[in-house]
């Protein structure tokens, strides 16, 4: 299929923060920049008892657009509640009549964008109504389904959602959506390191030292505290968005850009980290709150959920050998940032020593956000009569390279979604492999439940600070 085709997007959950602040506002700009096809429908499907027209006016930001009422045109609404047939058979209904309007089978997109917590409740239904099975509730050839993080609460969870999945779908129809997959940056180290000779053969344990993984949110968990203590940060940003970072980093080159060699170059660097066992959660793993979380609507007075955390892994790579990645993540700390830093190992010492030689030389560093660009710190003589060293940058900005903004990752996944290209979302290996890393540290965490906290001036707790100075090194 391509975007020419028309599609209808039934949007569970639709009135939700991610139809609102991501699905709506990407797919209006996709429809700006005229790459929707002529037809398509939007179908939200909710609890809430509005209209259609009540619908298109939840989103306040984007119907100031001039161009707004035309694309809200495209906008329908099925009220119906998750765990009841009624509202399944009435959206039946309204296919049907689309399908008949247009003389045609329509594409169906079902997109679960409702916590987690209702996906088992809304595929029971699509398979007993024979939704799933498309036009006419009769041919898989017309299905998609797009299912958001987080995909399950542990491995055993993972599993069995997968279970029940693969019994309704077939794989080619199932878009596991990781939106960092699609980040133009996080794309662009593929093209970084395979495209440039120059990296390839110091990527490895004898040119690097070791690797660190910042991802910093000043924001809290504002208006979502009551899906924010069911689930916390390792498994929120942890679990997906993290893993995908180090497999930009860790993964071998594939042997051609196609679906399957992509995936399995991301799935085999998830698969050889070396899970931190529950044993060793206590000195490899930190766990905070920020302070005043505990005030949040919809948050327990003595939650233990956690908003922050710092660990450490190796791979079991012959290129990552013993070297060590650090990661650190954290909401409502004191900036706002997403990076990659590769640290290769000071060699000018010996020679230099004597001229101020830093103590860390060569950096590099992929800002995924918010500037977005790659900078390399170098080692560089300072201007003057005498010899004397001292570090310098050398960055590339998208901006200033290319002039124009990045789009938003979901602007990317929507776009595949309706091609059908899945090398961007997730296969379900991965998320075992991911799974299988995070539940070792939920486990540890029942044994050591040590609940660190912090305040919006600092990056995380004093400890997390620790982790990494106890190996001699620190945070960049
Ligand atoms: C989402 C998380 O997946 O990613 C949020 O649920 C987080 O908690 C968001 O804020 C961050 O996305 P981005 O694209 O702004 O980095």
């Amino acid at each position: 299929m391509n975007v020419g085709t028309p599609f209808i997007m039934v949007i569970f959950g639709a009135t939700g923060d991610l139809a609102n602040n991501k699905l709506i506002p990407s797919l209006f700009s996709l429809y700006l920049k005229k790459q929707l096809p002529e037809k398509f429908y939007i179908i939200g499907f909710a609890r809430r008892e509005i209209s259609a027209s009540e619908f298109a006016n939840l989103f306040a930001n984007l119907s100031k657009h001039a161009k707004w009422k035309k694309f809200a045109n495209h906008l329908m609404y099925q009220q119906g509640i998750f765990e009841n047939e009624k509202g399944y058979l009435e959206l039946i209904k309204t296919l049907n009549t689309l399908d008949e309007k247009e003389g045609a089978c329509i594409m169906r997109l079902f997109y679960l964008a409702t916590p987690p917590i209702n996906y088992e409740a809304i595929l029971n239904f699509l398979s007993s109504t024979k939704l799933s099975e498309g036009c006419g509730q009769g041919s898989t050839k017309w299905t998609r389904l797009i299912i958001e993080k987080p995909f399950g609460v542990d491995l055993n969870t993972s599993r069995s959602l997968d279970k029940k999945l693969s019994t309704i779908f077939e794989e080619r129809q199932i878009f596991r959506v990781d939106h960092y997959l699609a980040k133009e940056t996080v794309q662009n180290m593929l093209a970084f390191r395979f495209a440039n000779g120059i990296f390839e053969p110091i990527w490895n344990s004898n040119y690097i030292d070791h690797v660190q993984i910042t991802w910093a949110e000043e924001k809290g968990v504002a208006n979502r505290g009551e899906f924010w203590e069911k689930v916390g940060l390792l498994r929120d940003v942890a679990q997906n968005h993290l893993m995908q970072l180090l497999a930009a980093v860790a993964m071998e080159q594939p042997k051609s850009f196609t679906k399957e060699e992509v995936r399995n170059v991301r799935a085999q660097a998830i698969k050889s980290i070396i899970c931190i066992s529950p044993n060793q959660v206590k000195n490899r793993v930190v766990r905070a709150q920020y302070q005043g979380y505990r005030d949040e609507a919809k948050v327990a007075k003595n939650s233990t959920t956690e908003t922050f955390v710092a660990f450490k892994f190796f791979l079991d790579t012959k290129r990552f050998e013993n070297v060590p990645f650090y990661v650190r993540a954290g909401k409502m700390v004191d900036k706002n940032e997403v990076t990659i830093s590769v640290i290769f190992k000071q060699t000018c010492h010996i020679l230099f020593k004597e001229y101020g030689c830093p103590e860390i030389g060569n950096v590099l560093t992929f800002n995924i956000q918010p500037n977005e660009g790659i900078s390399l710190r170098v080692i560089a003589k300072k201007p003057g009569d005498k010899l004397a060293l001292s570090a310098a940058m050398m960055n590339f900005s998208y901006k200033r390279e290319f002039g124009k903004k990045v789009s938003d990752a979901y602007e990317k996944l929507l776009l595949d979604i309706l091609r059908g290209d899945q090398m961007l979302f997730n296969r379900s290996d991965e998320l075992d492999s991911s799974w299988k890393f995070i539940t070792n540290i939920l486990e540890g965490w029942k044994k050591y439940p040590k609940l660190y906290s912090y305040n919006k001036s600092s990056f995380g707790p004093k400890e997390a600070n620790d982790l990494i100075l106890k190996d001699g090194r620190s945070w960049l």
